[in-house]
């Protein structure tokens, strides 16, 4: 059996799972939410959050990923071979549900990119983005209307990348982007922050809109206020890409002698202090741009897809000087920031074909990013972004929470918390108290389990969007119930029994983390 790819170096691994949770998430998202949800306040719950299931469930993953050596289904097939299908589940969903749009959603950034170099979206960016450049169709989701070739392309390339940086050994090619990737990331976002806030009405917008704190908005008393917090976690657990396996991949390819906790926090807080920073980029920038337009700002702002691609090419077209390399940059971030998402998501998928199917890892690559492209050309059809909002709903508020309550399940009781505590406790600095193990047995399914029930309620009483309950039931209920099947079936081929029992940790692993 082939020896386990390792990390080169501490600082890899650490920019790669940073890489993964650094997304267009922390740009598109966060502000927003922040916005909507108490400003300044907001930050509270999203803290809580972060302390009480970020953390915890990061250093789960992590453990969980490096006491196996494995990818999530022959890890959980190692703890308990009845849970096997949620190992699957897991990098199936993080592939089929989101890597194939997201690959397209990076294509759609590229085309973006070069649009910027001559404003090409013109005075109504609105208009361009959903009739002139996605053309999106009235018929409705099921309406495909035929392919766009622009989006195809950017789709294209963004697999070929994926492709060629997966294909490679660990150390050789995950490993080598994200310290190529992450470094440029942090000094274009760096870059972009300080031209915003230098924009006339910049510093306004950020201390009224997005720093002042209306706690009234978080209040526990009110269902809105329940709601805030709510949102918070979901946004945690969503930036943090816990859910999807993704950490605990990439977990197993650390050596023995690692820091769980240590890495554990260090990845938590640089994301959220990314998402942080960010959010005085996009609020210096719509703050400017609302003053220029003489509108307020609620009316200007969005979320989603609605800031990147018509607000912020919006704000662009009003800049005094540099529209286009405020455009190019602000898009080349989007661009660095999916791409390492990106990568992360095919990994999770490829090493556990790898780990099940004895393959080496190019021909899984290959394989997987063949099949990913394929996969994507749906989302580049003129019903593209319709699928895109259905599959990204049912995805983040089921699949993942669903996933995240099932791993608690699985470490907390079936394992025992304790169990792994002490293994994290075996190999790191920071010890880890036993309050995890009540984190993880009670508090965090618990509170997983309320965001789920209060998702299906809000489902129930409105049609997302107002979507077709036919389009719900088939694209949404589709996706959950197909990647489902597909982790039944391939959790029932038969594993190479050494495989099972062998956890491949090498004793000179023990030096090269240091
Ligand atoms: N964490 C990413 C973000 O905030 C999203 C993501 C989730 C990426 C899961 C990969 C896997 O955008």
């Amino acid at each position: 059996m082939a020896k386990r790819s390792l990390w080169g170096s501490k600082v890899g691994f650490l920019l790669a799972a940073i890489g993964s949770a650094v997304g267009l998430g922390n740009i598109w998202r966060f502000g927003y939410m922040a916005y909507e949800n108490g400003g300044g306040a907001f930050l509270v719950p999203y803290t809580v959050a972060l302390l009480l299931a970020g953390i915890p469930l990061m250093i789960l993953e992590y453990a969980l990923g490096h006491r196996e050596k494995a990818s999530p289904p022959l890890a959980f097939a190692r703890v308990n071979p009845l849970w096997e299908p949620l190992g699957w589940w897991m990098p199936v969903v993080a592939f089929f549900g989101i890597n194939l749009f997201y690959a397209t959603v990076i294509g759609w950034c590229m085309n973006y990119f070069a649009f910027s170099l001559n404003l090409s979206w013109g005075a109504d960016t609105s208009d361009f983005f959903f009739n002139t450049f996605l053309q999106v169709s009235d018929g409705g989701p099921f309406d495909l209307g035929g392919i766009r070739f622009p989006i195809l392309i950017g789709t294209i390339l963004t697999w070929v990348i994926c492709w060629f940086i997966c294909y490679r050994e660990v150390s050789h090619g995950i490993e080598k982007a994200s310290m190529i990737f992450m470094p440029l990331l942090f000094v274009l976002t760096l870059v972009l922050v300080g031209w915003s806030l230098k924009l006339p009405g910049a510093i306004d917008a950020i201390k009224n809109h997005y720093l002042h704190c209306d706690f009234s908005k978080i209040s526990l008393t009110t269902e809105a206020g329940r709601n805030v917090w709510v949102a918070a976690f979901g946004q945690i657990f969503f930036t943090l890409s816990l859910g999807f396996g993704i950490m605990i991949t990439y977990a197993s390819y650390l050596p023995k002698k690692t820091d769980i906790v240590g890495n554990a926090l260090t990845t938590c807080i640089l994301n959220c202090l990314y998402s942080f920073i960010t959010g005085f980029a996009v609020f210096g920038t719509i703050g400017y741009m609302a003053q220029a337009k003489g509108v307020d700002f609620s009316e200007a702002i969005a979320g989603g897809p609605g800031l990147a691609f018509v607000v912020y090419p919006e704000a662009i077209n009003q800049l005094p000087a540099g529209n286009r390399i405020f455009g190019a940059l602000f898009f080349l971030v989007l661009i660095v920031a999916g791409l390492s998402s990106a990568i992360s998501l095919t990994e999770a998928f490829s090493c556990s074909i790898c780990d099940k199917f004895n393959i080496s890892r190019k021909k899984a690559t290959s394989l997987i990013c063949g099949l990913g492209l394929l996969g994507s050309i749906v989302f580049c059809t003129r019903a593209g972004l319709l699928i895109l909002d259905i599959v990204d709903h049912f995805i983040n508020n089921y699949a993942l929470i669903i996933g995240g309550i099932l791993e608690c399940m699985l470490i907390g009781w079936v394992l025992k918390s304790g169990v792994m505590r002490r293994h994290v406790n075996s190999v790191s600095t920071v010890k880890l108290p036993v309050v995890w193990d009540i984190l993880i047995r009670f508090f965090t399914p618990v509170m997983l389990l309320i965001i789920v029930g209060s998702a299906l309620l809000n489902e129930f009483s409105a049609r997302y969007e107002g979507y077709s309950v036919k389009a719900l039931l088939f694209i949404g209920g589709g996706i959950l119930f197909s990647t489902r099947l597909a982790s039944f079936i391939l959790s029932h081929f038969k594993w190479d029994p050494a495989r099972l029992t062998e956890r491949h940790h090498e004793p000179e692993d023990d030096d090269l983390l240091v």
